[in-house]
């Protein structure tokens, strides 16, 4: 089927469309051998031979977009020279060469999209762009109204002046507060340092959705394919698809941060016991660190989650405890645990209890 040179040229991930418009103006695309410059050419994918610069353009490649719900205690690059659990290890049976768009600290948790689509990424994960991100962060105590609006009005970070898009109560929990914090940049742990900025302490930090993309029907450690409306969804937010680009998403629509019930976050990577785990019980990342044996919980893991049991009124998943802690406990590995499945104490889920955390908000390395 043929479709227009522009879309083609952005489909295989040369450039944006606008991008593609101005090679193309500028008579660096041929096809067939011949350069074209007039806009709107229709080419077929299937027969014609399209050229930039003299270098053909590879057919539409097939994309693939994943959506995970990273639990903490991982870090979020594809392989770690330290030797730390990764966010992609949780990627069981991806043959794609996906990669991460953006990042969450080790200690932080919730969506984080991967895809093969390298311009995509680019453009959701790029300042340049300003996509908003919306996280929720358990901060000690009350926050009063005065923190919060300063986060909004501006504060000066070691790295030049940072502001919040938004920040506002979302949820009270027993003695602490989750604050819904929005920002247009990926700065690194931008949230946490906002938060300090203003004298809040993160306890937990999570991403209950990305690009409108929630993970509310994902437990920790478990990931989907995205379908095509919703990468269509997140190509009109990246501006690379025509179309009203998808507005913030409501908090009301957001998954509830409050403590879920015996669904703790999954067992790091381990080696022999993890993999061994997953063949009995299918579930699990592939077999990694012969130090870390914190047990599951029952929560499956995998390419095909469970939908949650629906509850009225809230959402399936929310963060385990202890998300956010200090630098020095997210290079930390997990200690062997010996906490019973379902419920379990912050121990288990990979650091130390109430009485470890810092005093100070930790930024959790990445
Ligand atoms: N801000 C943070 O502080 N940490 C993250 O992981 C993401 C945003």
């Amino acid at each position: 089927m043929k479709e227009r040179l522009q879309k083609f040229l952005a489909a295989a991930g040369v450039s944006s469309r606008r991008g593609a418009e101005a090679l193309i103006a500028a008579g660096r695309v041929a096809v067939n051998g011949t350069p074209v410059t007039a806009q709107g050419v229709q080419v077929d994918p299937e027969r014609d031979l399209v050229a930039v610069d003299g270098r053909p353009v590879e057919r539409r490649a097939r994309h693939r977009h994943l959506l995970l719900y990273k639990p903490p205690g991982c870090v979020t690059t594809l392989a770690d020279p330290q030797g730390r659990p990764t966010a992609a290890q949780y990627l069981e049976g991806v043959r794609e060469r996906v990669f991460p768009v953006g990042r969450l600290d080790w200690d932080a948790e919730g969506a984080l999209l991967f895809t093969t689509d390298g311009e995509l990424a680019n453009r959701l994960a790029h300042p340049r762009y300003g996509h908003r991100r919306t996280y929720l962060a358990k901060v000690k105590g009350e926050p009063p109204a005065a923190a919060l609006e300063r986060m909004v009005a501006g504060v000066r970070l070691e790295d030049g002046p940072a502001r919040a898009l938004e920040a506002a109560v979302h949820e009270r929990a027993e003695r602490n507060t989750w604050v819904r914090v929005a920002v247009g940049e990926g700065r690194k742990h931008l949230v946490k340092r906002l938060c300090e900025a203003v004298g809040l302490e993160v306890l937990r930090l999570f991403r209950p959705e990305f690009g409108g993309l929630s993970v509310e029907r994902l437990r920790p450690g478990q990931f989907r394919d995205l379908g095509p409306e919703e990468v269509r969804t997140l190509r009109r937010a990246a501006g690379l698809e025509g179309g009203p680009a998808p507005g913030p998403v409501s908090p009301l629509a957001l998954p509830r941060a409050a403590r879920r019930h015996g669904h703790g976050p999954p067992a790091p990577p381990t080696a022999g016991g993890g993999a061994e785990d997953r063949r009995r019980h299918g579930r699990g990342p592939p077999a990694h660190r012969p130090d870390a044996t914190a047990p599951g919980t029952g929560a499956r893991r995998g390419s095909s989650p469970r939908p949650a049991p629906a509850r009225p009124g809230r959402g399936a998943a929310a963060p385990a405890r202890g998300a956010a802690r200090s630098g020095t406990a997210g290079a930390r590995p997990a200690r062997p645990a010996s906490a019973p499945s379902g419920r379990r104490s912050s121990r288990a889920s990979g650091g130390p209890g109430r009485r470890g955390f810092p005093r100070r908000p930790g930024r959790g390395g990445a």
